[in-house]
């Protein structure tokens, strides 16, 4: 048997988390021989809420799951973590954009990035889910200087996925048959969904789809897809959340499939001429723990203008938070 590592779920007494737990205790995310403690972090108000998450996954009686430790200070929730999803923030409802959640979320990710440099493992995971997730993980990383900037990340795992589903769906193919979509800059409305590179079972995706389809459907569904679940359940997204969120860390910890990349929001190293430090959606391949940024992809007028568009809103998201930068 494996030594167990330490895992962290923030806000884990929320509705993603009531997802993202049981499948993480069951070893969807290191496998069946890893074993694990998963460190618990809520606000004092939901702890008597965690309480009944903390009885439920006992009730499970998960092999690999060694410890849970219940709290609210992120110190003990982080100590010696090597994976940690911050998840914990407030969603939004409906008519709202996800940045509107900055001003009552910045200060989280800014507490959970001082407490992360002090305690987590030096080579720690994070996986901010915590919307406006980008500017999250930049807060996070901004208040960790001990940390390499390359433990931060925010998910646009999500965001593939639907891209993935929207295309197998319109070409009638089964979702792995789908490769290379990816996601460029902010999980947002503006990000990029970039069917430029896709294969539909080796084939070029956007001869199949044509031009039309890409930019007037796939393009805007694929944006506002978080958008039209809330109009539909009145809460966001949160099954398909946790398992992106699981595909994040997976990908990240046990490599992506040759042949195929995935899309992670991290700190840019000014690839593509985004610039330095934004943490902005890639589409990346991971071996041996490391993510690299897929590198000589071909970038028309057309993806150009909208790269630099999810960029541009980036700035103005980090301008607003300079003061917990
Ligand atoms: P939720 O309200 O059901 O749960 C959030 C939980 O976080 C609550 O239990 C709350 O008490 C807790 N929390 C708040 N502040 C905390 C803190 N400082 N420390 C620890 N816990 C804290 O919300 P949810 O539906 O689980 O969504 C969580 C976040 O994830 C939201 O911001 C949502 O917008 C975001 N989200 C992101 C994506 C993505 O693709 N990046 C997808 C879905 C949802
Ligand atoms: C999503 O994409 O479903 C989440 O970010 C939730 C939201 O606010 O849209």
């Amino acid at each position: 048997m494996k030594i167990p590592v330490d895992i962290a779920v923030t806000g884990a007494a929320g509705q993603i988390s009531y997802s993202l737990l049981f499948r993480l205790a069951g070893g969807a995310f290191l496998g069946p021989d890893q074993p694990f403690v998963l460190r618990l972090l809520e606000v004092p108000a939901a702890m008597d809420a965690l309480k009944g998450v903390l009885m439920e996954l006992n009730d499970c009686a998960y092999p690999l799951l060694q410890k849970v430790i219940t709290t609210s200070d992120p110190k003990v929730a982080f100590d010696n973590v090597d994976y940690a999803f911050l998840i914990g923030a407030k969603p939004r409802g409906p008519g709202m954009e996800r940045r509107d959640l900055l001003e009552c979320n910045a200060e989280i990710f800014s507490v959970q990035g001082k407490a992360l440099n002090e305690v987590a493992s030096r080579n720690v995971k994070v996986l901010v889910t915590g919307n406006p997730a980008n500017t999250n993980a930049l807060i996070a990383m901004s208040n960790a200087p001990d940390l390499r900037p390359e433990c931060f990340t925010a998910m646009t795992m999500l965001d593939h996925n639907r891209a993935i589903s929207q295309l197998a769906e319109k070409c009638g193919v089964r979702s792995r048959e789908i490769k290379n979509v990816a996601i460029w800059g902010n999980h947002s409305a503006t990000q990029y969904p970039d069917l430029h590179h896709a294969k539909v079972k080796g084939q070029d995706a956007l001869s199949l789809v044509g031009e039309d389809w890409f930019v007037d459907d796939f393009i805007p569904t694929v944006q506002q897809r978080g958008a039209a679940i809330i109009k539909a359940r009145g809460q966001s997204s949160a099954a398909s959340a946790a398992n992106a969120a699981i595909g994040h860390m997976k990908a990240w910890a046990r490599g992506t499939e040759e042949g195929d990349w995935v899309s992670m929001a991290i700190p840019s190293d000014g690839s593509y001429g985004i610039e330095e430090g934004l943490v902005y959606s890639y589409p990346v391949t991971v071996n041996g723990g490391e993510i690299s940024i897929v590198h000589g992809l071909d970038i028309n007028a057309f993806s150009r203008k909208r790269m630099d568009i999810t960029e541009t809103e980036l700035k103005e998201e980090r301008d607003a938070v300079r003061h917990l930068l």
